[in-house]
């Protein structure tokens, strides 16, 4: 399948309950060659509004960390592990993370990046083990087949908590180097 099959297919979803209440389905954004992905976990409501991921608060910190780092975010690709906004921002249910899963999967077949970093703990707990610790393990890489990939804090949780950030510029240079930016 490509990617503009792909998207359609994603963007006419009605899977899962989500799809009742979204006014956008956020099926990705960014470079198709990207040798990084980002994957985050479900939309907020300025993504739901606007139809691109991490655009409202903690898509303007993530920003920050990529320019902080040299990492130019077009040239990354961005998804989440939900295309749809869950009401009030609430946690993915586990029905509705295995109805979306396959789109990602196939997006990141057709990406093929070197490296994909989780970013917060439902997409680590989800994509790297189902018994990820955020705190502990934010950071450390794995192989995975083809790919390398690690969890970073989540931005949001970077709102909520500063005293993550240094941990945070750390992950993020790290990262960098590996690109080989830095
Ligand atoms: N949080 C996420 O996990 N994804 C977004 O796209 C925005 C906020």
């Amino acid at each position: 399948m490509d990617f503009e099959t792909l998207e359609e297919m994603c963007k006419g979803c009605s899977k899962c309950s989500l799809s009742a209440t979204r006014t956008n389905c956020v099926f990705g954004v960014g470079s198709r060659t990207a040798k990084l992905m980002f994957v985050g976990e479900a939309l907020g409501e300025h993504e739901d509004l606007t139809g691109i991921p991490f655009v409202g608060r903690a898509g303007k910190l993530l920003d920050s960390y990529l320019d902080a780092v040299g990492i130019c975010r077009d040239d990354v690709y961005i998804a989440n592990i939900l295309k749809c906004r869950p009401p009030k921002n609430r946690d993915p249910l586990p029905e509705e993370q295995d109805a979306c899963m396959p789109y990602l999967r196939e997006q990141v077949r057709l990406i093929r990046p070197r490296y994909i970093v989780c970013l917060g703990r439902i997409a680590a707990m989800k994509l790297i083990k189902p018994d990820f610790k955020i705190t502990r393990e934010h950071g450390i890489w794995y192989t995975r087949g083809s790919f390398e990939m690690s969890a970073f804090y989540h931005p949001s949780a970077l709102l909520r908590d500063p005293s993550k950030r240094e941990a945070m510029l750390d992950d993020m240079k790290a990262l960098a180097e590996k690109l080989g930016k830095v």
